[in-house]
């Protein structure tokens, strides 16, 4: 059975909903870290993500400015950090640092891996969209890295107010 609602419940009812960490780094070499969960796949041949990212990110200024990021699949053990990365604004901020988290070099783009992720994807920015409020970001992955410990789970978005666990 159904009852009409309107979308703000309707939307309430949309979890668990993935997160990843979108990773990026300015051209003077800072490197900042956003969640995202609006995110999907949206090509295989090539192998192609796609983010909503909102006006205000800093995420946003630095793929325009660079043409690249990778996306992170975080594991459970990162629910802190991405919370943080997630409700922190990057322009005066040094959230690579602060968030405690282990990078390492990625091997196609000047943007660095997260190294206990779940897995990383380097992308270049294919296209930018804005078929509604919300700037979307095509990436095409030019590089994948897998966690070499195949038991660690991805960390999950669980409710409203980020129920990260
Ligand atoms: C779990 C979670 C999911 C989020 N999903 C999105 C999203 O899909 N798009 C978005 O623009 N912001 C999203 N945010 C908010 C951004 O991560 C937040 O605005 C962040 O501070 C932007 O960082 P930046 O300005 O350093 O790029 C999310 C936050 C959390 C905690």
């Amino acid at each position: 059975m159904q009852r009409s609602a309107d979308i703000a419940e309707a939307w309430n009812r949309k979890y668990p909903e993935q997160v990843v960490l979108v990773i990026t780094k300015s051209p003077e070499g800072k490197v900042n870290i956003m969640a995202v969960g609006w995110v999907c796949l949206v090509s295989d041949a090539p192998p192609m993500f796609l983010v909503g990212i909102d006006d205000p990110a800093y995420t946003l200024e630095l793929i325009r400015k660079t043409g690249e990021f990778v996306i992170a699949y975080p594991s459970q053990s990162m629910a802190q950090a991405t919370l943080y990365a997630g409700t922190v604004h990057g322009h005066h901020e040094d959230k690579g640092k602060n968030s405690g988290l282990e990078f390492l070099p990625g091997t196609e783009t000047s943007v660095p891996i997260l190294a206990d992720a779940v897995a990383n994807f380097e992308c270049k920015l294919v296209a930018e969209y804005r078929p509604g409020n919300c700037p979307l970001v095509t990436g095409e992955v030019i590089a994948s890295h897998v966690n070499t410990d195949a038991s660690v789970l991805r960390l999950v978005n669980w409710g409203p107010g980020y129920q990260l666990r």
